[in-house]
């Protein structure tokens, strides 16, 4: 139980109480890597352990996969995909992700704990976005197993074969199931690495495509840290690449593939602009900031961390911003009143407070949340920045913290060069009460995507992906099969 105290806290002091889920999961002491249907030890026998960040404690022991492990794993993904999963009909397919998705759905809140627990995130985030878009994914590209030659008329399409999937530790299961379900849908084979710090809902996962009889080596798991992840990409008999995560490894993932013949989808960084004109409905326009920054502490690719205000309405939307953030509660990610969770690792948390730090130290003006932090666990308050400029480090680099910084701007040209001027480009926010004002603000944004008057929204229909150092391909919709199949 976390006690919050903040000055709207109205009833005083009191402390909710956690979800009454949180004490019903099984986690298994020790997890092993999958690979070939089967659950094995680590060639190498070591584990490494998954904490969880509100409570600092050990979760469990996961294997730590090596070269040879990959290897394995890539030589049983491509028996299965020879012998079975390429050779079998779409609508074949397509029974069994059905099948999946479904088994999500009814273990959906066990999902949602553990995911919770092992990364941090708010339960409410959980169970509410973060698992029913997991078993939407899977429904989704359930539907089109059988149908991917409508979906590509006249060309033919084939699947790729063997595709290696690295995730990263923000949305540990949605990841994965934004990199599985096209990638069955269209016929391919999986060797999959989860991030280090979040391993246990993909592991988990397992048991469900054990249980739907998904047959052996069509998706193995190999976990592991980045070194795992770089033999999955160097092995080479992996024919396509698909990464989430920090445009760093991004770069050399995209060195190390050079000049072979790997197909590849890069989802990198991003410092998105969340864009609020005059005109704009400014009390929604508040709950979207507030959304897109601080829900799911700023562990969001997308995340509106730039926030460009008109001149004319600065004073009043930050002071709106002020008096909601102070009603933000900040604590146990397993109280369902919990609006942001614990930073995913002790290293993120780092980074984030050396951020809060450098954006002191350039002179922008700090603001934060008042109210208490539990007294283990890696917490940080909801954290605000004006007097910010251009050029300071805070406006410029990717967090990935609860830290927001505030411009002003007083023309439409003004704030198009301003959002754009960054070497990002994943996504941007606008609110305005004119549609001709959107309409001409998406065709001007650097932006794989563009939220009007709303933020963080998604669908498994609709692509997903970066411009410039956010990457390229596109995930989700028709667009994600594309990067699942050869279309000659
Ligand atoms: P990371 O990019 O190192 O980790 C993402 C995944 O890549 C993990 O599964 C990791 O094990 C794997 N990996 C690491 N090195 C690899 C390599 N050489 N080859 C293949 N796979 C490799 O991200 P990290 O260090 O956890 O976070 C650092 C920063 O990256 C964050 O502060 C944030 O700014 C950004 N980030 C962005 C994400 C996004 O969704 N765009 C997600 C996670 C982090
Ligand atoms: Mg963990």
């Amino acid at each position: 139980m976390t006690k919050n105290k903040s000055k709207l806290d109205f009833a005083g002091d009191w402390s909710y109480a956690p979800a009454p889920e949180s004490t019903k999961v099984k986690i298994d002491k020790r997890y092993k890597l999958f690979i070939d249907g089967k659950w094995v030890e680590p060639t190498s026998k070591k584990y490494f352990d998954t904490i969880s960040p509100s409570t600092e404690e050990k979760l469990a022991e996961v294997a730590w996969g090596n070269e040879k492990d990959v290897d394995k794993a890539v030589k049983a993904a491509r028996k299965a995909y020879e012998g079975v999963w390429g050779k079998m009909s779409g609508k074949e397919r397509g029974k069994y992700i059905y099948r999946i998705a479904r088994m999500i759905q009814e273990r959906a809140r066990e999902l949602a704990v553990i995911e919770s627990m092992d990364g941090g995130k708010p339960i409410r985030e959980s169970r509410d976005v973060d698992i029913p878009l997991v078993a939407n994914h899977f429904f989704y590209y359930a539907g089109w197993a059988d149908k991917l030659d409508y979906a590509f008329p006249n060309l033919r399409p084939k699947s790729l074969g063997v595709a290696g999937q690295i995730v990263p530790w923000n949305f540990p299961l949605l990841m994965v199931a934004w990199k599985l379900a096209p990638a069955l849908a269209c016929g391919n084979t999986i060797v999959l690495k989860p991030a280090e710090a979040t391993s246990l809902t993909a592991l988990k996962l397992v048991e469900i495509l054990q249980e739907a009889g998904l047959p052996d080596g069509v998706v193995n798991v190999v976990t592991g840290f980045g070194d795992t992840g770089a033999a999955i990409v160097n092995h080479p008999d992996v024919n396509k690449i698909a990464f989430t995560g920090s445009t760093g490894v991004g770069k050399i993932i995209q060195k190390a593939i050079a000049g072979t013949d790997k197909k590849c989808t890069l989802e990198l960084g991003g410092k998105a602009a969340n864009i609020v004109f005059e005109d704009a409905p400014i009390d929604q326009a508040v709950e979207g900031i507030v959304n897109g920054i601080y829900f799911n502490q700023g562990h969001v690719c997308c995340a509106g961390s730039r926030l460009f205000v008109q001149e004319s309405v600065a004073d009043i939307v930050i002071r709106k911003l002020k008096d909601r953030m102070e009603s933000l509660i900040v604590g146990d990610p397993l109280d369902k009143n919990t609006d942001i969770g614990a930073i995913n690792s002790k290293d993120q948390y780092q980074i984030v407070k050396n951020y809060i730090k450098i954006g002191k130290e350039e002179g922008a003006k700090f603001h934060e949340n008042s109210c208490a932090l539990p007294k283990k666990g890696y917490f940080v308050r909801p954290t605000l920045f004006t007097d910010v400029s251009q050029s300071h480090r805070i406006a410029q680099e990717e967090i990935f913290g609860p830290v927001l910084s505030v411009q002003t701007f007083r023309t439409v040209s003004e704030v198009i060069a301003k959002a754009n001027n960054t070497e990002y480009g994943l996504s941007a926010g606008i609110w305005t009460d004119k549609g001709s004002k959107i309409f001409n603000m998406t065709t001007k944004m650097r932006a794989g995507v563009v939220w009007a008057n709303t933020y963080n929204k998604f669908d498994p229909t609709s692509p997903f992906g970066g411009y410039k150092e956010s990457g390229f391909g596109r995930e989700g919709g028709l667009h994600g099969l594309d990067a699942y199949l050869d279309l000659g």
